[in-house]
């Protein structure tokens, strides 16, 4: 089945001639197109023409996206969006001057929500869960990530996962599962950290990886959490099963945690709202991918990632929601984008490429997702405008038309 997009005001192809990802100056290039259109074949992007040899091609089927500015499917590399229950009253608190840090030194944040995950069952969760999909899918979201990290214990995180599963049956998008047992300790390990980590290092990984329940294996690595040679025995038993690494590092303090996930080439090292500057040419050589939550700073009220200077040190840099019920509590990945531009000054262009190519390879996908280049998935976002600067300047509300997986429209505005 051949198919043709045309008609567009613009199509933001986010090419990379190959290399499938983008850092330095050329984070800036998005590789805009003017009167240019699409082929696809069997989902596939086949060729980005110039609308003047269109008389070449004799398509299955046409499709006119007049006025519309067409983007690589949006990609959120980094949710939490697997959880149950409110923290409403936390936020309360916090709004009153309680630092997202006091309310887990006293077992609340992420343990209240690993409370309200424990007393739900899978179809609970999944019923939860899939309201959020659809409204991602809505923003032009085609590849989404979801981190286990609320269950804490075999039955729980096993649940989540099974969830998350399921959930990627259902919907026609990628969901992206992750391993994050590593999240905090749970109450029963309070005193007996050495016995979580054995749990999640015997116990957990072994049957993740047996049954393909993730592709990543993620941690915490904070004061609160867990210290760096923990995390560095966690990634090495995960490695040993086949799965990739992401780390939660640099939020609040700076214990060690970059230093393991980019001596153990994780995919993604992820948050770096306190990233030293003596660490900063640290990615310089690096393809470990810098994920980068401007969700968090504002939702907790702290400071942004340093994303200039990562840039200027050539980091390959993506942006995600974060999204979760206790630092960001934000289901938009577009506010997300103009926050980065905003409070980060990322240009444009560099947050364009942030949640699509980058993302992609924050994701290990950089090979099949993330730009508009021939054979490539047809993943598209397609926007009511005809420039792309309008989808930034318009904060946190959604333009998208269509949402495209594989060729397919999966969401299409009333
Ligand atoms: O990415 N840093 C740790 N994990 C999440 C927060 C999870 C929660 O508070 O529920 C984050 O910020
Ligand atoms: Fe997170």
């Amino acid at each position: 089945m051949r198919k043709l997009f045309t008609n567009f005001s613009q199509v933001i192809t986010c090419d990379t001639k190959g290399i499938n990802y983008k850092q330095g100056n050329n984070l800036s290039d998005i590789a805009a197109l003017e009167n240019h259109s699409i082929v696809i074949e069997d989902g596939i992007i086949k060729d980005v023409v110039p609308d003047s040899s269109l008389y070449k091609i004799n398509p299955d089927q046409k499709l006119n996206f007049k006025g519309k500015t067409i983007l690589p499917g949006l990609i959120d590399c980094h949710t939490h969006t697997a959880f149950a229950g409110s923290r409403a009253n936390e936020f309360k608190e916090k709004i009153a001057g309680v630092h997202y840090e006091e309310i887990a030194k006293r077992g609340g944040g992420i343990l209240t929500t690993v409370n309200a995950v424990r007393n739900s069952s899978l179809t609970g969760l999944i019923e939860l869960i899939k309201p959020r999909v659809k409204e991602f899918i809505a923003q032009g979201v085609t590849t989404l990530e979801i981190k286990s990290g609320y269950g804490l214990d075999f039955e729980n995180e096993i649940k989540l996962l099974h969830a998350i599963k399921v959930l990627d049956e259902i919907f026609p998008i990628e969901i992206v599962p992750t391993f994050l047992g590593a999240h905090t300790f749970p109450a029963e390990f309070k005193q007996d950290h050495k016995g979580y980590v054995d749990l999640i290092c015997e116990k957990m990984i072994p049957h993740i990886a047996k049954n393909n329940l993730a592709e990543f294996c993620d941690g915490f690595c904070e004061t609160t959490a867990f210290n760096s040679e923990e995390i560095d025995k966690i990634f090495s038993t995960a490695a040993a099963y086949g799965l990739k690494l992401k780390l939660h590092t640099e939020q609040f303090n700076n214990v060690g945690g970059l230093d393991v996930a980019l001596n153990r080439s994780a995919i993604s090292v992820d948050h770096l709202e306190v990233i030293a500057d003596k660490d900063l040419n640290k990615f310089q050589n690096s393809e470990t991918v810098a994920v980068l939550l401007p969700g968090v700073s504002l939702f907790l009220d702290y400071s942004f990632a340093p994303a200039r200077k990562l840039i200027e040190n050539n980091a390959i840099i993506a942006l995600a929601t974060d999204y979760n019920p206790g630092s960001s509590h934000i289901l938009n990945l577009h506010l997300i984008m103009s926050l980065a531009s905003i409070k980060m000054k990322m240009k444009m262009e560099e947050v364009i490429n942030a949640v699509t190519i980058n993302a992609a390879k924050a994701l290990n996908r950089e090979k099949q997702s993330g730009s508009i280049e021939q054979g490539k998935n047809a993943d598209f976002a397609v926007f009511d405008v005809e420039d792309y600067s309008e989808i930034i300047y318009n904060v946190g509300r959604n333009l998208v038309t269509h949402t495209i997986k594989d060729g397919e429209a999966v969401f299409q505005k009333d």
